[in-house]
This record gives C-alpha cells, structure tokens and sequence, in this order.
C-alpha cells in the first residue's frame, strides 16, 4: 500500500512520532492528512507546516462522541478513511499503590478504547469497500512490558491483543492491521527519561521520529503488521519466548538497578 492519493487520519497528530507521519504521508502524496490532537494548538502548527491537503482537529480521543463525531464528520468532508493511525497515548501513573483509579480509567479511555471508538466508526466502511488501512502505536511495553509505568504497559498489552485480533479477524476482508511497538523514541513523551538510567538501560536504543515514520511506511509498502524501531526488539522478543522464567530473572535485575539509580 502507498499512501499516495490517500485520506490519511492521525491520532496524536500535533507532537512527536504523530507529528512525523503526518508530514511524511504528505511528502508522500498523501490527498488528505487529518491532523488529530487534543492539543489544538499543536495540530495546527503541524497542519500549517504541511499547507495545502492538511486540516487540524482538536478532539479528545479518550471521547467516544468526538472520535465518532470526528470520523463521520471527515467521511463527509473529505471522503473515506483510507489510512487510519491510532497513535495518540499517555504515559502517566505507576505502581497500583500510587495510581489513583481514575488515572487508570484514563489512560484505559486513550491507550486502548480510543482505538476501538475508531475502529467503530471506519470499519463498516472499510469492509464495504474491501479495503482500509488502520495502524496501530502500542510500544514495546506492550510485548515485553516495562519498569515503573504499570497503566502503561498493561494498556499498551491491550493495544497489541486488539491489533493481533484485528489482523487475524479482517486482514483476508482487505482491512490491514499495523502495530507500531517502538522502544524509545525521541519525543516529548520521552523528554528528559531519554538520560536516565531507565532510558539508557530499559528504553532500548533511541529513535528518531523521522526514522519511526519510515520503518511504518516501509511497513505499509509490505502490508506487513510488525513495525519495530530496532532490530534489538525482535531478539527480546525471542528471547522472551523462548525462556521466561530466565527472562523475568533478567527483568528483575534490571528493575533493582533502576530503582537504586532512582528512575
Ligand atoms: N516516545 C516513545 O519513546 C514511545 C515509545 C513507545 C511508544 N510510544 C507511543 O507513541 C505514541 C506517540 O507518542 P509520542 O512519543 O509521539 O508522544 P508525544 O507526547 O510527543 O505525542 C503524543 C500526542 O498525543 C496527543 N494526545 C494525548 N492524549 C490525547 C487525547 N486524549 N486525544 C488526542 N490527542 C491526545 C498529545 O497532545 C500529543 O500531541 C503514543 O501512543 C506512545 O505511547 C512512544
């Protein structure tokens, strides 16, 4: 698939790996990029940069009648959703004992529900058609799970189940399914983390957006699910299936010696 031609949607459009497909999908020929974020502002700084073929969106995905509103109103503007980028995500809380629940509730809301309120809206159009593109950003915290962000890595599970049942359940109806599980990127989300020993020891090595926008067009141009940021990732993960209990062993060192650098 190349993204020539067509109405591309991209959640989290306005900062980071979001911001990057969004110019990407339109130096590739995109005929729409809609730049999605709850941080207006932001999506229209990056729909400005594109010019012409750009529009900015300030919806809260973690609300389904925006998303629903948002999607339909999109279809009629501009005409099917060919390529749908289920991007935006949080990272707050940590430990259960200090994550209130309604940080739960939210992080559930964005993370993952986000993606099914979308899903909602273009899949009965998709499958009409035989044909839809929908990716999804989990992270690799969702395959190997992660240190200190306990919402976050269970969310991020949830994002990579959704997207493996999607594949399986639609991929031979035309709708093709891409789960984006980078390790660390350089972003805001990251920010500062990049520097501490939980960046250097556990984020993996550090992307570039830029570079994530490529490795999901590569993707794309394959019709192929996986989308890792580094090869490393691919070893952890065969690591992780081939012994676990040596690999939770690994984990748990790793996780002391974070939390006696302190992060
Ligand atoms: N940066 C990393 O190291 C990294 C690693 C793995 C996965 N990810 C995932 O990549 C995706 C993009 O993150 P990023 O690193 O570009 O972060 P970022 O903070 O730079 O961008 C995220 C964007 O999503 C928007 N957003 C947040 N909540 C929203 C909501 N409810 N509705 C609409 N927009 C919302 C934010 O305003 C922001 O513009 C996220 O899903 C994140 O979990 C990032």
């Amino acid at each position: 698939m190349q993204v020539r031609d067509k109405v591309c949607v991209v959640t989290g459009g306005g900062s980071g790996i979001g911001r990057a497909l969004c110019l990407r999908f339109a130096a590739e020929g995109a005929r729409a990029v809609v730049v999605v974020d709850r941080n207006a502002e932001g999506a229209a700084a990056v729909a400005a940069e594109i010019g012409s073929g750009a529009v900015a969106r300030g919806v809260d995905v973690g609300v389904e009648g925006e998303v629903t509103a948002l999607l339909t109103g999109i279809e009629n503007e501009l005409g099917p959703v060919d390529v749908l980028c289920n991007n935006a995500g949080i990272a707050s809380g940590g430990d259960p004992l200090h994550t209130p629940l309604d940080e739960w509730e939210r992080q559930w809301q964005v993370n993952l529900m986000a993606h099914v309120y979308a899903i909602r809206a273009v899949l009965p159009g998709m499958l009409a058609r035989g044909e839809g593109h929908i990716q999804y950003t989990a992270s690799m915290a969702g395959i190997l799970t992660s240190h200190g962000n306990l919402p976050y890595a269970v969310t991020k599970h949830a994002v990579v189940g959704l997207a493996e049942w999607m594949s399986i359940t639609y991929h031979d109806k035309g709708v093709r399914s891409y789960l984006l599980a980078p390790l660390g990127v350089r972003t805001p989300m990251l920010g500062a983390q990049a520097d501490s020993e939980w960046g250097r020891s556990a984020a993996g090595p550090i992307a570039e957006p830029e570079d994530v926008a490529q490795q999901v067009i590569d993707a794309f141009a394959e019709e192929r699910f996986l989308v890792l940021t580094n090869p490393v990732a691919q070893d952890w993960m065969a690591f992780k299936t081939s012994d676990l209990e040596k690999w939770l062993a690994g984990m748990r060192k790793l996780q002391a010696r974070i939390e006696s650098a302190g992060a």
